[in-house]
C-alpha cells in the first residue's frame, strides 16, 4: 500500500510489532503487542504525509522477545533491498523495544548503506492514554528523510531522542525515556520532526563493516552460514560453575558473560571459564554494571587465560558482534581486536 505526495522523499517502513503496535485487554492490566497492521500505525499519524512518501511492508508480527536470527536475516534483506532502491531515500523499522537494541546494533554490522536506517519503537501501547508511538514514529520518518542523517549507521529514535545503534541500551522497564547511550552520548535530539544532530559514530559500521560485504541483490546480507550459538551467563555473588558448564555441554562457540564490575568472576566460576577457553569456546568478559568499560589484563588476566574483553559493549551486544566475529576466527587476538574495532 503506498502513501503519497510527490516531492517528498520515499521512505519504506518495515513493520516487526511490538508494543508500538500493541492493543490493550479491554478489562485487563496488560495488552497485547502487534496487535495493529502498519497500515493502522500511519493512519494514526496523518502528519506523516508531509514528511515523506511512505512505502509499508509488514515484516513479522511480533513482540521482539520473540526475535531471532531468522527474522534478523529477513529484516537485514528487506532494508539492504530497499537501501538499493534509487528511489528510496531511507527506512524505517518499527519494533518492540525489549530487544530493539540488539536488532540495531545487527543491522548497523550487516547492511551495507550510507542512506539512513532507523528503529523505532515505543513503551505504551497505540490504544494507552498519551500513547507515545505517533510522536516516535513521526520524528523517525523525519530522521530517515533528513538528508544529513546518511552515514551515520543504524538509528534508534525515542522519546525526542536519536541514538546510535552502537552506543543504545533499554535501562527502564516501564518508562518513555527507557533509551540512554551512556558511553558515547546521543546522535542528536529531534523535536516534532525537527532534527539537532551531533557528531557522527567513530567506531566501523554499515558500509564500513567487514560484516556487511553487499550480496547479490535480493540475496540476504551478513553471512552465509548460520550464526554459531553464543550463550550469556549472568554473574553473581556465590556464583557456581554450573551454567558455564551447561553453556559448553550445549555446544556453545561462544559465551559472554555478563561480569560483576569490570568484568568479574568469582574463582569457581572463572575457572570453568578458563576451561572453557582452554576447550577453544570464545569467552568475552562484559558487565552487568550497565556502563563502563571492560578492559584488557586488569583484574583479570586475560593472556593468561584466553578471555576476550567486550570493551564498551553490554552483553548483549556483545553477543550479536560475537557471533558475526566467529564466522570468520575462531583467533582470540583477532576476536578481541573486533571488539575494538566495532
Ligand atoms: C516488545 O519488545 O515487543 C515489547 C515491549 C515494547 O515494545 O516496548
Amino acid at each position: 500500500m503506498a502513501h503519497s505526495t510527490p516531492q517528498l522523499p520515499r521512505i519504506r517502513i518495515l513493520a516487526t510489532g511490538g508494543t508500538i503496535a500493541g492493543a490493550q485487554i479491554a478489562g485487563e492490566r496488560g495488552y497485547k503487542a502487534a496487535a495493529f497492521s502498519v497500515e493502522a500505525l500511519i493512519a494514526a499519524v496523518p502528519q506523516l504525509t508531509a514528511l515523506a512518501q511512505l512505502d509499508v511492508e509488514q515484516v513479522a508480527a511480533m513482540g521482539s522477545q520473540d526475535m531471532d536470527e531468522a527474522t534478523w536475516r529477513k529484516l537485514a534483506t528487506r532494508t539492504q533491498a530497499a537501501l538499493e532502491n534509487p528511489e528510496i531515500s531511507g527506512v524505517v523499522i518499527t519494533h518492540g523495544t525489549d530487544t530493539m537494541e540488539e536488532t540495531a546494533f545487527f543491522l548497523n554490522l550487516v547492511v551495507s548503506a550510507d542512506k539512513p536506517v532507523v528503529l523505532v519503537g515505543a513503551m505504551r501501547p497505540a490504544t494507552a492514554i498519551s500513547a507515545d508511538g505517533p510522536m516516535n514514529l513521526y520524528n523517525a520518518v523525519a530522521v530517515a528523510a533528513h538528508p544529513d542523517t546518511r552515514a551515520r549507521g543504524v538509528l534508534v529514535v525515542a522519546n525526542d531522542e536519536i541514538h546510535f545503534a552502537r552506543e543504545v541500551a533499554k535501562t527502564n522497564t516501564t518508562q518513555v525515556g527507557t533509551f540512554a547511550s551512556g558511553h558515547r552520548g546521543l546522535a542528536g535530539l529531534v523535536h516534532a520532526g525537527r532534527l539537532h544532530l551531533y557528531a557522527p559514530p567513530v567506531r566501523r559500521h554499515t558500509s564500513g563493516s567487514e560484516f556487511a560485504a553487499r550480496p547479490p541483490t535480493g540475496e540476504t546480507p551478513g553471512p552465509r552460514r548460520a550464526l554459531p550459538r553464543v550463550d550469556i551467563v549472568y554473574a553473581h555473588a556465590g556464583m557456581g560453575r554450573e551454567l558455564i558448564d551447561a553453556a559448553v555441554q550445549a555446544d556453545a562457540r561462544g559465551l559472554v558473560i555478563a561480569g560483576m564490575g569490570d568484568g568479574n568472576l568469582g574463582a569457581v566460576a572463572l575457572a570453568a571459564a578458563a576451561e572453557a577457553a582452554k576447550a577453544g569456546v570464545a569467552v568475552v568478559r562484559s558487565s552487568r554494571a550497565g556502563g563502563g568499560v571492560v578492559e584488557r589484563n586488569i583484574e583479570v588476566d586475560d593472556d593468561g587465560l584466553g578471555f576476550i574483553a567486550a570493551d564498551e559493549l553490554n552483553p548483549q551486544k556483545a553477543r550479536v558482534l560475537l557471533m558475526l566475529a566467529l564466522t570468520r576466527t575462531r583467533d582470540v587476538r583477532v576476536l578481541q581486536q573486533f571488539f575494538f574495532t566495532y
